[in-house]
């Protein structure tokens, strides 16, 4: 598989742009399913990924992050694979996947600013991808944008789609990026009764000004790391994937719309959708993100 003019074909093909080429982007809607998640509720996650950006991220967490998709994926998975980053953020993994050896790689998020530490950090840390890994605005939830991409050999959606605000309708429209025959990588909250509460949190946060926000940080975020160490036995501290505590709890306190399921839901909802389940990797919390591969079904 050649690389060559990977950027251009994407560039020429770029939908979800007006005739002025500026990105045009369905936003996180207002649906049942998503407990009423509207566009004024939504969280910056660009801002998140921006601070992180920043602030933390360095060669250590980039090369956890290749150990963590290495470990999830499988390396012979990747070698020489369309990869897309569905809800790439802060373009980590795609960068990742890059180091792995990737044919093409693409990521795309619906929050602007993502868009743009993704490419920066592809500069700071990959220059070297530039002509195989590209980063594009764009929705999950825009069957238009989604349909003109392609289609890949690995879909990466890693905690991205349940806070799209219709988690169901992007999964499905994702799921068509899969290749027959490729691997679809899906990780999605939990469902656990305390789930509904986090949902009432997630829409407090989000409606508290800034210097509140900072407070619910610090007391949930203590809360939490107590909580974590509790059920773990483990430092919460020690982040995976690269990632970093306070980041992570300001993701998951702001981090609206959200929604959940459980495995049966996932395994029953894909299988309808022509997917395989192959493995599933449960949270290390309760509340947090299961880890799916699915295959799915050569046509
Ligand atoms: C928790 S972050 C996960 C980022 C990344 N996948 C990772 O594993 O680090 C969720 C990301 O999904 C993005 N997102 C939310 N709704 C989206 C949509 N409709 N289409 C594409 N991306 C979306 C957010 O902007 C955010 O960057």
């Amino acid at each position: 598989m050649t690389s060559g003019g990977f950027r251009e074909r994407m560039a020429a093909r770029r939908i979800g742009s007006d005739s002025k080429g500026s990105d045009s982007v369905v936003e996180p809607a207002k649906t049942a399913e998503s407990g009423g998640g509207t566009s004024a509720l939504a969280f910056d996650f660009g801002e998140n990924w921006d601070h992180y950006s920043r602030t933390v991220l360095d060669e250590p967490r980039l090369a956890a992050a290749v150990d963590s998709l290495a470990g999830l994926v499988g390396t012979d998975r990747l070698k020489g694979a369309r990869f897309c980053d569905v809800g790439s953020g802060s373009g980590l993994f795609t960068i990742a996947a890059g180091k792995l050896g990737i044919a093409q790689g693409l990521g795309f998020d619906v929050n602007p600013t993502g868009v743009e530490v993704a490419r920066r950090n592809l500069g700071r840390f990959a220059p070297e991808l530039a002509d195989r890994i590209d980063f594009r605005r764009g929705s999950a939830l825009d069957a238009g944008f989604v349909g003109s991409l392609g289609r890949f050999d690995v879909v990466y959606a890693w905690g991205s789609l349940h806070h799209t605000g219709s988690m169901w309708p992007a999964i499905e429209t994702v799921g068509q990026l899969v290749e027959p025959g490729g691997i679809f990588v899906l990780a999605l909250y939990n469902r656990h009764w305390t789930s509904p509460l986090w949902t009432l949190i997630k829409i407090v946060y989000n409606l508290s000004p800034g210097v509140l926000r900072k407070v619910w940080d610090w007391l949930l975020g203590s809360l939490m790391f107590l909580a974590t160490w509790a059920v773990t036995g483990s430092n919460p501290l020690r982040k995976e994937r690269g990632m970093e505590f306070w980041v992570d709890v300001t993701d998951w306190l702001g981090g609206y719309p959200y929604e959940y399921a459980g495995v049966d839901e996932v395994r029953a909802r894909m299988d309808a959708q022509g997917f395989d389940l192959l493995e599933v990797r449960p949270p290390r919390v309760p509340t947090g993100c299961n880890e799916f591969i699915l295959r799915r079904r050569p046509a």
